[in-house]
Order: C-alpha cells, then structure tokens, then sequence
C-alpha cells in the first residue's frame, strides 16, 4: 500500500493519496476491519532540505521538519519502520545503499536508510561509475547536467528515459518520478533485513 500526498498514476500497487502524518496520526494503515493487517512501515520523507543542493545554496523547501515528525509517529505507532533519505540528513544511518552494491547501469543514488531495528550491514567499497559513465536521474529536466557535459565535450547525448530507467531498474516510471524514486533493489534488500529482524524478534 502506498501513500503520498501528490496523484502518483504509475504507481503498481493499492494507492492513498493523504497526507502522510495524518494518514499515520489516524491510524487509516489499520486495515484490520478488511482483514488485512499492516506488519511494516516505509517512509520516505522529501529529501531536498537535507540534500548536497540545499546546503550548497542555503535556500530552504520548506520540508525538513517531516523527517523528525514521521519517525516520531512511526515510534508511536509501534510497527518495525524503515525511514530512507539522502546522505547527510540528521538520522542514524544503518544501512547505505547505492547504485553499485545492486549492479545498477551508470546508477550513483547513494541513501541512507534508519530502521527500528537498528539494523547494519558492512559497507562494500563504493566502486560507481564517475564522469561521462554517470547515468543522471537526477533533476526534472531532459537535459541533465551529463547533457550538458557530454555536449560540451563533443560527445553523443546520452540515452533518455531509456537509460534512467535501466540505471533506476524502473520501467514504469517517467522523468519527473524517477528523480524522487528509490531503486526497487534498495527496498527489496531492506525487506530482506527487516524480514530477518521481524523473524529473530519472534
Ligand atoms: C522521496 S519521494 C518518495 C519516493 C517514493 N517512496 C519512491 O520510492 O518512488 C518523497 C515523496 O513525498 C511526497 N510528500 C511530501 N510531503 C508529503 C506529505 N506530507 N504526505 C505525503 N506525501 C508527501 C512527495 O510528493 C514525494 O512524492
């Protein structure tokens, strides 16, 4: 189930659009009365106050305060919760996750994710591709700054939403979405971390 505050038309699965806070404040994820039960809770909150970009310029979104204020619903909610957002952001770190660990095309998207568990893993040497072997799926505009660069230096553009989509490993997203995303294969691995600790906890 996911929830998110703007229409997300791509997305595959059963699909609530509400304010996240409240959504968790109302307890509108206990769906016990459809017989359904929620074991696990992701969150992650919008990244651009605590982004490289935010502190290279200093201008503020506006949002930086969601990230204290979900993990402090999540605790009180009391399921196992993951929280991911960009390197850098205040939060405990106990997985980092990037393009190269998964093998991802030209993918550099490093993410910090803090758990409930406190989870860790050991960190691979990071080995992701640099210069013109970056794919970007950064940004919202077709002509990326690895446009731009290719351009400069003579080369052949790069290869579009074809490329971001291989690099991201989504296949029904556009631009605009693939700039907020997180690789399936970082949320498959931490479903795997936080299977184990759900199963060691029992
Ligand atoms: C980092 S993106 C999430 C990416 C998504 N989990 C994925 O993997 O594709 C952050 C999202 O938070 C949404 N958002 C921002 N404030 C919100 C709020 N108060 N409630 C719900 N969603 C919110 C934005 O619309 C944006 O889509």
């Amino acid at each position: 189930v996911g929830v998110d505050k703007e229409p997300q038309p791509h997305y595959p699965f059963r699909f609530f659009r509400a304010d996240a806070l409240k959504f968790l404040l109302e307890r509108r994820w206990d769906f016990e009365h459809l017989g359904r039960r929620v074991a696990a809770i992701h969150a992650s909150p919008p990244c651009q106050d605590h982004s490289r970009l935010k502190n290279a310029t200093g201008r503020s979104h506006g949002t930086g305060h969601l990230l204290v204020a979900t993990r402090e619903l999540l605790e009180a909610v009391g399921l196992p919760w993951v929280i991911e957002n960009v390197p850098g952001a205040d939060m405990r770190p106990d997985y980092k996750l990037c393009g190269c660990q998964f093998n991802l095309p030209g993918l550099t998207r490093e993410r910090w994710f803090e758990t409930s568990w406190h989870g860790f893993a050991m960190q691979p040497p990071c080995s992701c591709p640099t210069g013109f072997d970056i794919v970007d799926c950064t940004g919202h505009s077709p002509q990326g700054r690895i446009y731009k660069a290719r351009r400069a230096a003579g080369l052949p553009p790069p290869g579009g939403i074809a490329e971001k989509r291989a690099a991201m490993g989504i296949d029904w997203m556009n631009r605009n979405e693939l700039a907020q995303a997180i690789p399936p294969a970082y949320t498959e691995y931490i479903g795997a971390q936080l299977l184990d600790a759900v199963r060691s906890a029992a």
